[in-house]
């Protein structure tokens, strides 16, 4: 078969939609420093959580393709929406044809696989992009694990706009946090634990704990999907000794690289620099 990538060890690509990703990006370096990382973002033609199955589809392959050719081994979707969307799609169709030994990884099942270790009421909340909840993905990985589980999704198609428009903090946000937890409670009040399925969502979450009645267990993402991460890695040793370290990281996005390194700012706390290229 024709060698279409590099096949030399190379970075770990974190690829998502816009920002959003940025905050598992975080999570993954503090749980894993010694590797080296490519981040992308699609800021040009973010959000993704309202386009059609097709659209996500398309602009994550084209995504997982180019961290390939940049000599990524290994990309982790860190956007919901593509892993909802496009994951098994790419997983099962593309990586054949590409570079079977090349792997694709989304957020999705990490998130799942604690869940039922935390509700004690059996009911659970997803909040998330309108496409991730359309997907049902949540519903069915957890059905798939935890059959006794009842799982009510709402769609939030205002919190990423508020976060990538740098509003997360301001007043304004807080009608939109408010209307969108209560409107997840009053359709099952039963439920305990809420899982926050958008990786844009932990930079609105003082607000969702302020809403969010005591007692409650709110589930951010990064933190598992670093953990998974570093699992996934000692029980594939192969792979592992396919990604470089050096701890560095280098940021790649579709629109000017001023205004990603501008809002980038909310998400990090340091200066990065990054280079702007077409999908
Ligand atoms: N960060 C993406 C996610 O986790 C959502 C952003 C978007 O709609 O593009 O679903």
């Amino acid at each position: 078969m024709k060698q279409l990538f590099p096949a030399t060890p190379g970075p770990i690509g974190i690829f998502d939609s816009g920002y959003g990703g940025l905050t598992i990006l975080g999570k993954i370096r503090d749980t894993l420093p010694g590797y080296d990382y490519i981040y992308l973002g699609d800021n040009a033609r973010t959000p993704y959580g309202t386009r059609s199955f097709e659209i996500v589809y398309e602009f994550t392959l084209q995504a997982v393709t180019r961290l390939f050719e940049m000599g990524c081994p290994l990309v982790i979707l860190a956007c919901n929406t593509a892993s909802a969307k496009a994951l098994r799609s790419i997983q099962v169709n593309d990586l054949p044809r590409l570079d079977p030994s090349r792997r694709v990884l989304g957020v999705i099942r990490p998130t799942v696989e604690c869940i039922g270790g935390i509700t004690l009421s059996r009911h659970v909340g997803v909040l998330a992009t309108s496409g991730t909840i359309r997907s049902e993905s949540y519903p069915l990985e957890i059905r798939k694990l935890y059959p006794d589980i009842r799982v009510t999704g709402q769609a939030c198609p205002m919190w990423v706009p508020l976060v990538e428009n740098n509003e997360a903090q301001s007043p304004g946000a807080d009608y939109f946090v408010r209307k969108y937890v209560d409107s997840l409670l009053a359709a099952d009040p039963q439920i305990d634990t809420v899982i926050l399925g958008c990786t844009h969502y932990p930079l609105l979450l003082p607000k969702i704990k302020q809403y969010m009645p005591a007692g409650i267990s709110i589930v951010a993402q990064g933190e598992l999907v670093a953990a998974s991460l570093k699992n996934y890695l000692c029980r594939h040793p192969e792979m592992d000794a396919r990604c470089t370290r050096g701890g560095q990281c280098c940021y790649y996005t579709t629109e000017a690289e001023e205004k990603f390194c501008e809002s980038a700012s909310t998400f990090l706390n340091e200066d990065i620099s990054v280079r702007q290229i077409e999908l």
